[in-house]
């Protein structure tokens, strides 16, 4: 990763397992992750980010995006193959018992803690705890084996779009509903869901949010967020599978 403007980001995972009963459909793509939905989370529906398609050619990406702004890219690649590798059974079977590197849920300080793959998606994965700290929150995110789960990762397409100067470097994870990392700062990157949805909320460099490095982003997004001005609300979008 190149050195960049950073934006301020915080991702939340949103019903992270969840298909909505009323639409049975979905429930057969959930890949078997579906858990209960976080009971403070409600549906949001303010999107303020541009989702652009497979139309949207890499000049234009560097153009107007790449060095400017968050975009949403949708059905720009086809990680279906991918998916079918991720489902929960298939997961637990090839990784279940190899070990996996948990993080700390808060901005600063990262604590980490090994534990078989089994026992975090059996003891972990659940919705937030609304009573826990995020320093006290542990989750699968980053950190990855490569070598253990470098196969897996060999099937994953990544989208066609790069920025100069920069390399990639994968980061999977998978946790429960109403879970994630409280505001930090980022360089460039890219985020794809493959099972769930993935709420994020961002600001520009020049702006810092006010929050709590070691409360949970849910506690943010239920006692801070709901009461901010329009002028200091942050960008938002929930991205789903294939975007
Ligand atoms: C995506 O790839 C799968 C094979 O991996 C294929 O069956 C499917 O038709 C593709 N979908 C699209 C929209 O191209
Ligand atoms: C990654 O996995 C390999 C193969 O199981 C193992 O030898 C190695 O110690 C692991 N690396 C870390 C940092 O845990
Ligand atoms: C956050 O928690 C860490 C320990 O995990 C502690 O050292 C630090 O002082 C805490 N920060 C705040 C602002 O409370």
């Amino acid at each position: 990763m190149g050195p960049r403007e950073p934006f301020f980001l915080l991702s939340l995972i949103l019903k992270c397992f969840l298909a909505f009963p009323e639409v049975l459909a979905s429930l057969e793509s959930d890949g078997g992750w579906l858990t209960s939905q976080h009971a403070a989370l409600l549906e949001e529906d303010s999107c303020t980010v541009e989702r652009r398609d497979a139309t949207l050619t890499y000049a234009q990406f560097i153009e107007q995006y790449a060095f400017a702004r968050p975009v949403i890219l949708q059905g720009i690649t086809n990680n279906t193959e991918f998916q079918e590798c991720c489902t929960k059974a298939k997961l637990l079977a090839r990784f279940g018992d190899h070990l996996v590197r948990l993080s700390t849920a808060n901005t600063y300080s990262y604590r980490k803690v090994d534990l078989p793959f089994q026992d975090y998606v059996d003891q972990l994965l659940e919705p937030q705890d609304l009573a826990s700290l995020g320093s006290e929150t542990l989750y699968f995110f980053g950190d990855n084996n490569y070598t253990e789960w470098g196969p897996l990762f060999q099937k994953y397409r990544p989208p066609p779009f790069r920025l100069p100067g920069t390399t990639a470097a994968y980061s999977f994870g998978i946790a429960g509903s109403g879970s994630g990392v409280p505001f930090h700062w980022h360089g460039p990157g890219y985020s794809e869901v493959i099972f769930g949805r993935k709420r994020w909320f961002l600001y520009p460099p020049e702006k810092t949010p006010e929050f709590h490095p070691n409360k949970t982003t849910l506690s943010w997004l239920l006692d801070t967020y709901p009461f901010l001005p329009p002028w200091e609300r942050p960008i938002e979008c929930t991205i789903h599978p294939g975007e």
